[in-house]
């Protein structure tokens, strides 16, 4: 992976960049990296903070051959790899909260966003776009997500080498998707749930029906998550939203 590389200064986001990249037929493991970017973009159709020098903004491609409907599964996996990255990296202890925000004492240092492209029920390709605040300070932070978010600077008072922090991810996603290709989703599926943050907590997730109340217990094969309503029937959740900030 990153063998194919674009280092970039400033562009609205790496994903556009990369899905350009994508459709001109771009092999798997192209990486776009940016310096800046000024429209960054989230999860639920939220902005992502990118300012300049101060982040890991970048886009990585897959071409997994596999059903569209694994695509949670590669959501799970994308967040271990970089939590393994970063722990290695800076010796910090980080959380998940499903499916993918990698948290330092509840406070987010890491978003993942995948977008991904399909024919036939099966994926082309997938854009794992990957936003880690590394050396970002609390003045960075617009004042609605300061109390959220955090830096792995401000974490853990060092700043981070931005380059080293690629490398490491990189190969974090190349040992844990090869394990995927080879063994499936099951040695995936245990790395995230030691991992996870609210496993048998009671949980809010809110989704675009309303919204489920309840325990989740782990994930289910397809990546889906098993949660456990009140009365005991499971619910497997694949697309809402666990706001801990308001529990
Ligand atoms: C989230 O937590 O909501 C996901 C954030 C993903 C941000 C990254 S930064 C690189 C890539 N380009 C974007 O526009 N977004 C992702």
């Amino acid at each position: 992976f990153g063998r194919n590389l674009k280092l970039l200064d400033v562009v609205a986001s790496t994903q556009d960049v990369l899905r350009d990249l994508a459709e001109q037929g771009a092999p798997e493991g192209t990486l776009v990296v940016a310096e800046q970017q000024n429209q960054g973009r989230g999860r639920m159709g939220r902005s992502w903070v990118s300012p300049a020098g101060k982040g890991v903004w970048m886009s990585l491609l897959l071409r997994p051959d596999v059903p569209l409907l694994r695509t949670p599964q590669l959501t799970l996996l994308a967040a271990v790899a970089l939590c393994r990255a970063i722990e290695r990296l800076t010796g910090l202890e980080i959380g998940i909260k499903w499916p993918n925000d990698l948290l330092v004492d509840g406070r987010k240092i890491s978003g993942i966003l995948l977008e991904s492209a399909a024919e036939d029920e099966r994926l082309r390709y997938i854009v794992v776009g990957i936003g880690i605040s590394a050396n970002l300070d609390p003045e960075d932070y617009p004042e609605d997500v300061a109390a959220k978010a955090i830096s792995l600077k401000m974490a853990s008072g060092r700043a981070v080498d931005r380059a080293g922090l690629i490398a490491e991810a990189l190969k974090e996603f190349e040992d844990l998707y090869q394990l995927y290709l080879t063994e499936g989703f099951e040695p995936i599926r245990l790395l995230w749930e030691a991992r996870s943050i609210n496993l048998n907590r009671h949980t809010v997730l809110t989704t675009a029906r309303g919204t489920i109340e309840g325990v989740p217990r782990g994930l289910a094969e397809t990546g889906g998550l098993l949660v456990e309503l009140e009365g005991g029937r499971i619910e497997t959740v694949y697309s809402a939203e666990i706001n801990p900030w308001e529990q």
